[in-house]
């Protein structure tokens, strides 16, 4: 109970860290809340390169191997903020079985007259979860062909309507037919369990775990705003996540197994040298520091590959494309996006027409600057590789700030589910 008084005093210099286990880089923030200003505060940041072997398209391979880099990128990250220990953690999780989707149950009321209340409130949630979860397990065995046990990870409520009309919270309104669409993201158990072992061993508590992708979404303000549409991609070195809000509320996520260092892979292969010399390379091309005939030539060889990555962003669009149309505003982060020729594959306007776009992309890197309510004090965070874990920050506000009315039913409805 010691936890709860403390967590809202005003004043409270409690450090929290974000930690982002990346396939390539590992990435923690170290921060404070400044309760007034309603602010996570940035005072340290650290990353490290993954060893060989440690991770796996987003997820964890080897967990004694990423605990020694964890433990050496949130030590800088201690020292750069001048601090000696950090206990609460929230830790992002990512890999493609990692699933996130909306789930829409419509519901039609016995008696329309009376009006909702909890208890009503309550099982119509139910039933979406039920159905949300049946949904997940059911996909994963469909594509892995075994039965993984699965776990909700982050729930939101992104609609809610009666006899059509959108409402913030149903309780207390009369009416027949009432929709509620949740948003859910799951994780395997195993993936979890590790992430656990992981917190253990470097002796955090985990106040959350949150999907990546999730965490991305949420990273740009827009609640409320039933006209914001936009495609978030976060391109890692090993995988790419997708998520797609449509009017202000986020409808699914999707991953695949592909980021940077299939571009590196390819240039060394072609090149004949080794990974390091060829991600060297790369990032020269990418910040535009080789040469022009060099240049064009990394360019000549990462073609294809980008036309690979761009054929994985519209499969799992399509997946998305039946409903309604796509938005056209694609906003990129992770450090894959730094890739020139990721930003122009989108921009080419033959794949635009195999989906239902209404108008031709624009796309735009998200900047840490645009991250909400997160500001870094370190001036460490200055590219969209650092979008990532600074939205896993601004997650942790939703623990220890003021819930949402809906939020606050959402998660009192979903204690007494799982107890
Ligand atoms: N300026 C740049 N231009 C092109 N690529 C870059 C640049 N900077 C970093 N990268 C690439 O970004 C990748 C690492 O990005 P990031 O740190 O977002 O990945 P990650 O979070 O570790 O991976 P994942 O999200 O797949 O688990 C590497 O493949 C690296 O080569
Ligand atoms: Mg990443």
């Amino acid at each position: 109970m010691g936890f709860f008084p403390k967590l809202f005093s005003k004043n409270s210099s409690e450090y929290y860290l974000a930690l982002d286990i990346g396939t390539e880089v590992a990435k923690a923030l170290v921060f404070y809340i400044d309760n007034e200003q309603k602010m996570a505060m940035v005072m340290g940041v650290g990353k490290e390169r993954q060893k060989k072997g440690n991770m796996q398209s987003g997820a964890v391979s080897d967990i004694s191997g990423v605990i020694e880099t964890c433990q050496s990128t949130i030590n800088k990250a201690l020292e750069n903020a001048g601090i000696k220990k950090v206990k609460k953690a929230i830790v992002g999780i990512a890999g493609e079985l990692v699933k996130g989707t909306t789930t829409t149950v419509h519901y039609e009321r016995g008696n329309p007259d009376s009006r909702i209340d909890f208890q009503e409130l309550k099982n119509i949630i139910q039933k979406v979860q039920i159905k949300a979860y049946e949904r997940i397990q059911e996909q994963i065995s469909w594509e892995t062909g075994q039965d993984i046990d699965v776990k909700l990870i982050n729930a939101a409520i992104v609609d809610v309507r009666i006899d059509g009309y959108k409402v913030a919270n149903p309780i207390g309104f009369q009416g027949k037919d009432v929709s509620v669409s949740i948003f859910n993201a799951y994780a395997p158990m195993i993936h979890l369990g590790a992430l656990q072992a992981i917190a253990d061993e470097l002796r955090i508590d985990l106040l959350s775990i949150a999907a990546e992708p999730y965490a991305v979404a949420r990273s740009v303000d827009y609640d409320d705003a039933l006209d914001f549409n936009a495609i978030f991609i976060d391109i890692g070195g090993g995988t790419t996540d997708i998520a797609v809000v449509r009017n202000g509320g986020l409808e699914g996520t999707k991953m695949f197994a592909f980021g940077g260092r299939a571009f590196t892979k390819k240039l060394a292969q072609e090149l004949r040298i080794e990974f390091d010399e060829a991600e060297e390379l790369k990032i020269k091309y990418a910040e535009g520091k080789l040469g022009s005939d060099v240049s064009f030539k990394v360019e000549q060889i990462l073609q294809n590959d980008c036309a690979v990555w761009l054929s994985g962003v519209e499969l799992s669009l399509s997946e998305f494309a039946s409903s309604d149309v796509l938005p056209s505003k694609i906003l990129l982060c992770g450090g894959g996006s730094g890739l020139p020729g990721i930003k122009k594959a989108l921009m080419s306007q033959d794949w635009l027409h195999n989906l239902p776009f209404a108008k031709s992309a624009q796309v735009n890197y998200l900047q840490p600057s645009d991250v909400v309510r997160v500001t870094d004090k370190t001036n460490e965070l200055m590219n969209p590789q650092d979008v990532t874990p600074m939205g896993l920050a601004n997650l942790v506000l939703d623990v220890t700030g003021e819930e949402k009315v809906m939020a606050g039913i959402l998660r009192r409805v979903l204690h007494t589910i799982q107890d």
